[in-house]
């Protein structure tokens, strides 16, 4: 019999829905029978997802265009979550813009910017969503971090910085939450094809003079594979985390690199 990931019915906040990783995860999620709470600045990327979602899997949906940055944000999503749906299941923290250049270049602002955003929206996401969670004695927290948590990229490392700290709150956070039936795990993609790493790519391709070409070959050169990720590679682990399957597991992270990083597993 097909195991099942009872997910169906859930509601899960997806931060940064709209887009690559969070986008992706939210379809998957939608796949299972997921209500989804969508969350991201602009309506225009946003929007689209969620007619098609909604199309496709009849998904029950509320999108809340907001800035994770604004500290009032995370309570607010929180409460129009419960106010709509009645209970938080899920919160997958997938919002994330980090930039990097030379380390002698990289103004405060960039490093105020990476904390800001990944590390505050997340923690403070955290907090908002765990009262609920609690009460429920059910919970599943998943954050899309990064494989430069653990492999910090010396031209990365404003975002590098903010995954080892979300790393941290990951393990911690997971010993302070489990007796509730709350689990908090992570995903550590390598380099995958969203618009963010495109960016990211044109930013480093200005700021060290190299090709596109060249930069990517420098990001994939230690993969067994030689490839980039595809975003659904890392949106199954991030339903995995989130689902039944994954019952036993807290704390911890998956790495999802093509086998790029050079630490034993
Ligand atoms: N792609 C990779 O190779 C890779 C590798 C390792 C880790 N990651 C991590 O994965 C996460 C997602 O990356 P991605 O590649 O999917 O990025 P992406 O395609 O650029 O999507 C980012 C999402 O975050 C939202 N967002 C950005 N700033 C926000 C803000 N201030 N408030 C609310 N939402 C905001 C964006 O929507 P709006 O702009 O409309 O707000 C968008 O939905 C990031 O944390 C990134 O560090 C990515």
């Amino acid at each position: 019999m097909p195991f099942d990931l009872k997910l169906k019915d859930k509601v899960a906040i997806v931060t940064g829905g709209s887009l690559g990783l969070g986008a992706e995860s939210a379809r998957q999620m939608a796949g299972e029978g997921t209500k989804l709470v969508l969350v991201s600045r602009k309506e225009d990327p946003l929007e689209p997802i969620c007619d098609e979602l909604t199309k496709a899997f009849c998904s029950d949906l509320l999108p809340i265009y907001a800035d994770l940055t604004d500290p009032a944000v995370p309570d607010a999503i929180a409460k129009q979550a419960l106010d709509k749906f009645g209970r938080i299941d899920i919160l997958a923290n997938c919002a994330g813009a980090a930039q990097g250049g030379i380390f002698w270049e990289i103004p405060d602002k960039v490093w105020d910017d990476a904390f800001a955003l990944k590390f505050f929206g997340t923690v403070r996401m955290m907090r908002a969503v765990i009262p609920a969670m609690r009460q429920q004695k059910y919970g599943r927290i998943v954050t899309i971090v990064g494989d430069t948590g653990k492999q910090p990229n010396p031209r990365l490392l404003p975002g590098s910085s903010s995954n080892a700290a979300l790393l941290a709150v990951t393990k911690g956070l997971a010993d302070e939450v489990g007796a509730d039936g709350i689990s908090v795990n992570a995903v550590n993609p390598g380099p995958t094809k969203t618009g963010r790493i495109t960016t990211l790519f044109d930013n480093l391709s200005r700021d060290t003079g190299k090709s596109l070409a060249e930069i990517e070959a420098d990001f994939t050169k230690d993969s067994p594979f030689k490839t980039m990720g595809d975003p659904v590679d890392v949106a199954r682990i991030v339903v995995f985390l989130c689902s039944d399957a994954a019952s036993n597991i807290t704390g911890t992270s998956i790495l999802t690199d093509g086998g790029r990083s050079r630490t034993l597993a």
